[in-house]
């Protein structure tokens, strides 16, 4: 990107939520009825986008000999979350301002923009020094639905607001039926609820999203070990997805939650500022001791070899699914001034748009084009898009100048396109066109299996 060209920070979420939605990645959820404010839907290019994020994840966690994973439900017995402290704990201070009816967290009044739109640039704290606002109250944050068809207080049940409870209720089976020995995790990735007093920020804080979470239960002794050696493992991971290492930065916590010793967060640079995208806590035994307590039902771990009983401590990495998903979007994006052959001949230039995402990432893997509608190009560009779907995302595409089509792959953050040709037709070869370089290089179209297996192991 030239550097007088270098694109406005606020322009760029105007850029991508626009890209989103014409791409399909996002769309607002229940549109048609004016959408559902702090919900998304994920569209065609999205839903691979956060599946890809949630696969490498699981495998980067699961793929080791000491950690499993589970699936736990999303409603659970509404005894966890008062053992969790969630009921007690779980809230934000909420203020409405008298005149315009909007509503705000009291915390946060300094960043929050007034809701009257009369007053443009005015943030809500200048309203609060002139008295507008009521007395913070207390809100909490989970979701309330009854189980059963009565709806009374002993029905009540919540939607969960983090996935780590799942994990802990299930220590001493997962322990027993893996028989894993200290240390150990386990990881769960799935919905979480929380309603939000604000939502913002596009997918940055939404009311409904995703968790990929690994609670690792360790000998107390070992606490100070085992956090360095998680939030190294997670930092390293975001930079090997591609993150840029300049986009990122540590958190620490000097405000501790209710049950945290420690306390980390990986931050990245958002275009509206840096933003926690992964939490690594310590948590001490304070989950394991709570459902204890209000179970009735030891969570412990003994040694079998120093014969000691104890209630392990657990260090935690908390990552949101849908808001690192939004981080990968925003570290992808980038416009670059490209030459461009105009059809005459001529030469000027463009601005591309460009995903420059991981291709473990990336939605689609791979586009296949045959230059021109004739001479049986599209026949051998059906064949190879059809051969490539038996392992990869691909997508076949003969509308259009390529260089268009090419755009289009760009901005969708397709790493590699592949065009049929004359020369196909004489020695089967393709070319292969690399997204971010755009160099291109020939191969046999027997070798594009091999050759997208190679590249997407490589990282
Ligand atoms: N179990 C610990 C826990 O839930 P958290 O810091 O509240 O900790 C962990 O949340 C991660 O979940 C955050 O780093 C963020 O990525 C994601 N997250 C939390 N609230 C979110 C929201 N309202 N919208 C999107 N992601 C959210």
């Amino acid at each position: 990107m030239p550097e007088n060209n270098k694109i406005k920070k606020k322009d760029i979420t105007d850029k991508i939520v626009s890209l989103c939605k014409r791409r399909g990645f996002i769309f607002q959820s229940s549109e048609i009825y004016g959408g559902l404010n702090g919900c998304y839907d994920y569209g065609p290019l999205g839903v691979e986008l956060l599946r890809n994020v949630k696969e490498v994840w699981w495998k980067e966690m699961t793929f080791r000999e000491n950690v499993e994973g589970i699936d736990a439900s999303i409603l659970m017995h509404p005894r966890v979350w008062e053992a969790s402290g969630h009921v007690e704990h779980f809230s934000d201070p909420m203020v409405d301002c008298k005149e315009c009816k909007a509503r705000f967290r009291a915390d946060q009044l300094e960043e929050s923009d007034c809701g009257n739109k009369g007053y443009k640039g005015r943030k809500a704290v200048k309203c609060f020094e002139e008295g507008k606002f009521t007395e913070a109250r207390n809100f909490n944050l989970m979701f309330k639905t009854f189980i059963g068809p009565l709806e009374e207080s002993s029905s009540i049940v919540y939607l969960r607001p983090e996935t780590a409870q799942g994990i802990y209720v299930n220590f001493n089976n997962v322990k027993e039926s893996s028989r894993q020995k200290l240390p150990f995790g386990i990881a769960q990735l799935g919905k979480a609820f929380r309603n939000e007093i604000n939502t913002k920020n596009f997918l940055y804080r939404t009311r409904e999203f995703e968790q990929m979470e690994m609670q690792f239960f360790i000998n107390p002794a070992e606490d100070l070990k085992w956090f360095e050696y998680w939030k190294e493992e997670r930092m390293k991971w975001f930079i090997r997805m591609g993150m840029k290492k300049e986009k990122l930065r540590w958190h620490v916590h000097e405000k501790l939650a209710h049950y945290a010793k420690a306390a980390v967060d990986i931050e990245f640079e958002f275009p509206f500022g840096w933003g926690e995208i992964e939490g690594i806590h310590n948590r001490t035994d304070y989950d394991l001791m709570r459902h204890t307590e209000f179970s009735g039902k030891k969570l412990e771990y003994f040694d079998d070899v120093t014969k000691d009983r104890y209630i392990p401590y657990v260090i935690e990495t908390s990552a949101g699914a849908s808001r690192s998903f939004y981080a990968f979007l925003c570290n992808a994006y980038d416009e670059e001034e490209v030459e461009k052959e105009n059809s005459d001949g001529t030469k000027s230039s463009e601005i591309r748009t460009v995903l420059r995402l991981h291709p473990l990432l990336a939605p689609v893997k791979a586009a296949v084009f045959p230059l021109v509608n004739r001479d049986g190009m599209q026949e051998i560009a059906v064949k190879i898009t059809e051969d490539l779907r038996k392992k990869f995302k691909v997508f076949y595409d003969d509308s259009g100048a390529v260089g268009r089509r090419y755009r289009r792959q760009d901005e969708c953050g397709t790493p590699f396109c592949i065009t049929v040709d004359s020369e196909t037709l004489y020695d089967d070869s393709v070319t292969i066109r690399e997204r971010d370089s755009m160099k291109q290089e020939r191969i046999h179209k027997d070798r594009l299996n091999e050759y997208l297996n190679s590249k997407l192991n490589d990282n």
